[in-house]
Order: structure tokens, then sequence, then C-alpha cells
């Protein structure tokens, strides 16, 4: 059988963290983390450096994060990577982004795959250079049958945007009679969203100290636990997202009932 535990080379990980690990996942670990990764610019900026050289090592803190969600037993992570208002940044801050989804999965789709990782996305994928839908559809197509942590990018994604299309194809369903009016429940309108078949968020992460979520699955999050760190997120690592995970065992979740 698959043992994920055999992947770790040994200095990936030191023994706190190992240890670290371990206690978390006594207790009950979120099945789907979403994060809003911000703090790239300011980065760099604090740096003197140019504010893709944020973005490039923000990228390397992907890999981390998804490495030791995986390891966590977390279902689905899903990342913020690029949002329908960004398109506004300088067209070469944009072009640059454009470029990471394909030197990730250049360089760490072997990894992924060895590590059973699925990769999945969301977003519009009309609005994306070819080379990035490319790079991210050999992704989908060669971890499809992985059955480890789902790694869903948010590209080009809005949510408002994403509400008023299924509400759309909601209509288009009545019209045609493949839906009835009267049947439509929450879980019937989830289907319809870029989220289908996936679980809400338990555990939404920002980064950066903003306290906003910036048309992110306004949706998902009716229930989710919130967790914001002033951390910018190239800073970002494997201890804080454990921080996070033991906030979130310590949060009472009661779902609008009582406790
Ligand atoms: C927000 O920081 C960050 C983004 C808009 C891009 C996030 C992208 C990555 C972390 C890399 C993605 C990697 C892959 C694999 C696709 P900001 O630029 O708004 O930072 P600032 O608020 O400090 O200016």
């Amino acid at each position: 059988m698959f043992n994920k535990f055999n992947i770790w080379k040994k200095a990936d990980i030191s023994s706190n963290l190992r240890d670290r690990m371990t206690e978390v996942m006594k207790q009950p670990i979120p099945s789907h983390i979403a994060i809003i990764m911000d703090g790239n610019g300011r980065w760099a900026k604090k740096r003197a450096l140019p504010r893709i050289a944020g973005h490039h090592e923000g990228m390397k803190v992907v890999r981390k994060i998804t490495k030791i969600a995986n390891q966590l037993d977390v279902k689905v992570l899903t990342l913020y990577a690029f949002s329908t208002e960004n398109w506004k940044r300088p067209k070469t801050e944009v072009e640059y982004l454009m470029k990471l989804p394909e030197e990730f999965l250049g360089t760490f789709l072997p990894e992924l795959i060895e590590e059973n990782v699925k990769v999945q996305m969301m977003g519009y994928k009309e609005g994306l250079p070819a080379h990035t839908t490319s790079a991210v559809d050999k992704a989908i197509r060669e971890t499809k049958d992985n059955t480890g942590l789902i790694l869903n990018f948010a590209l080009n994604y809005g949510s408002r945007a994403e509400i008023i299309e299924a509400v759309k194809s909601v209509l288009n369903d009545c019209k045609s009679g493949i839906l009835n009016g009267n049947e439509i429940t929450e879980e019937v309108f989830a289907e319809y969203l870029m989220t289908k078949g996936l679980p809400d968020p338990d555990l939404l992460i920002r980064t950066s100290g903003e306290i906003r979520l910036s048309n992110f699955m306004l949706w998902q999050l009716a229930y989710t636990e919130f967790w914001f760190t002033d951390v910018l997120w190239p800073d970002f690592t494997e201890n804080h997202l454990l921080e996070a995970i033991e906030v979130f065992q310590n949060r009472q979740r009661r779902f609008g009932g009582v406790q």
C-alpha cells in the first residue's frame, strides 16, 4: 500500500516539526484549508527586490505547505493564486504571475505525482494565456487518479462572478426542465459552483495582516473558521500552518446551533 511517510526525505523535516505534527494529528484535522496568500510584494519591498521576487519566493512556500498538508491528511488545499481583479496589476507582474504555475508545475509535478497529490483548478480558464492553461491541464491530467491531497489552485477566480454564473446555469436548467425551481436547495446550488464535489473549507488562512476576503469563496466560507496572521506569505512556514490548525482545533464550531 502507498505509504506517505516513506517519501519524506529525512532532511526535509526536523524532529521538532515531526513531533508537533504527531500532536496535531491526535485531534481532528480540517478537511479543507483555503489560503489567501498575501504579502509577496511587501516581502520583496522590505528587501529592496522587485515584486516578482516575492512571488517567486511565495511559490516555494506553496511547495512546502502542500507537502505538509498532504502529510497531515488534509483532503483539500485551495490556494488563491490569481484573482479576477489581479489583472489590474502592471503588465510585467501579471505576465510573471501567469508564468508561475508553469514554473511550479514544471519543477514540482514529478514530486506531486510521487506524493499522490491531485491537482485541480477553479477559475476562468478562458482569460488565461495558453501556456498557463496547458501547464495546469497537464498537471490535472497526470494527477487525476491520485488519491491524496487535492491541491486546488484558484486562478483567475472571483467569487461574485462564480455565483452569477451559477445562477445563470440554474436558470438555464430550470428553463430546459432539468431542474425544478422548487427543488433548489443549498446543496443543489453548491453543485453549480466551481467547488462542485469539494467540501466547504473548514479553515481559512490569510497572511500579511489584511483582514478581508477579497472576493474569495464567499458562498463556501459561510461557516468556516478564519485565522489571520501578520506573517507575509514568503515567510509562512510549516509551523505557521500547524499553529493555525491548533487554533482551529481549540475553536468550538456551532454552525449556528448551541453547544
Ligand atoms: C498577493 O500578494 C499574492 C498574489 C496575488 C499572488 C500569489 C501567488 C503566489 C504566492 C505564487 C503562486 C504559486 C503558484 C504555484 C501558482 P501581493 O502581491 O498582493 O502582496 P502585497 O500585498 O504585499 O503587495
